[in-house]
């Protein structure tokens, strides 16, 4: 049975599809927490509803980076996560925390990485006149939205598209994505090799 913690900074959308992935297709897993760095996010609702344990660390309580990536760190550790699932956590974060949970660590990110690391990645795809939009889930790295790329989802941009129709669009894949690479974690088939991750099939069941 794994410990997921999943941190998030509002509507958690991807959270809750995680959640719910979850329940539906019973994983030996279960989500020992939800953590938010502001206290009035959305997601938290879904969560406390689900008597899923909740905790919010606010980042303007803190003066430094560090400091708050400590406490994030102290808060997180009370769950002993396996995984830790950035859903919308909408933090830049300290080379230290990222190395305490080197290869536990996934993030989803809006867009085809390497394209459009950062903010804005939808109205970037507009401009560039890009055919094809997606996201992306990654093991967390030191570097903004690099590291080990898990999975992919793609969506077309269609003429007329607005940053809203597009991520709109997006987040339905997104919220299929996010719960299929989780589930790959969860299984033990996800391996990390040279900076590639690795698919392992799935183990075979047991006959007795
Ligand atoms: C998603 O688009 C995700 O890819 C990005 O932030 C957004 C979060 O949405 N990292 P939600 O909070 O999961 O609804």
């Amino acid at each position: 049975m794994k410990n997921i913690v999943i941190l998030i900074s509002g509507r958690g959308s991807n959270m809750e599809a995680v959640v719910r992935a979850l329940d539906a297709e019973g994983w030996p897993a279960r989500i020992a927490a939800v953590i938010s760095n502001k206290p009035e996010a959305k997601g938290l609702e879904f969560a406390r509803a689900r008597g899923i344990p909740t905790a919010v660390v606010a980042n303007k309580e803190y003066a430094t980076r560090a400091e708050f990536d400590a406490a994030l760190q102290e808060t997180i550790d009370r769950f002993e996560p396996d995984l830790v699932v950035l859903a919308g956590f909408m933090r830049i974060l300290t080379a230290p925390f990222v190395e305490h949970y080197a290869g536990r660590m996934l993030n989803i990110h809006p867009s085809l990485l390497p394209l459009y690391p950062g903010l804005g990645t939808h109205q970037q795809a507009i401009d560039a006149g890009d055919r094809e939009h997606g996201a992306t889930v990654h093991f967390v790295t030191a570097e903004l939205d690099h590291g080990p790329i898990v999975a992919q989802a793609r969506v077309p941009v269609l003429p007329g598209d607005t940053e809203d129709t597009l991520s709109a669009r997006l987040l339905v894949e997104e919220h299929k994505l996010y719960p299929y690479a989780v589930r790959l974690f969860v299984e033990d088939r996800l391996e990390i090799d040279n900076g590639d991750v690795r698919i392992l099939a799935p183990a075979e069941p047991t006959s007795i």
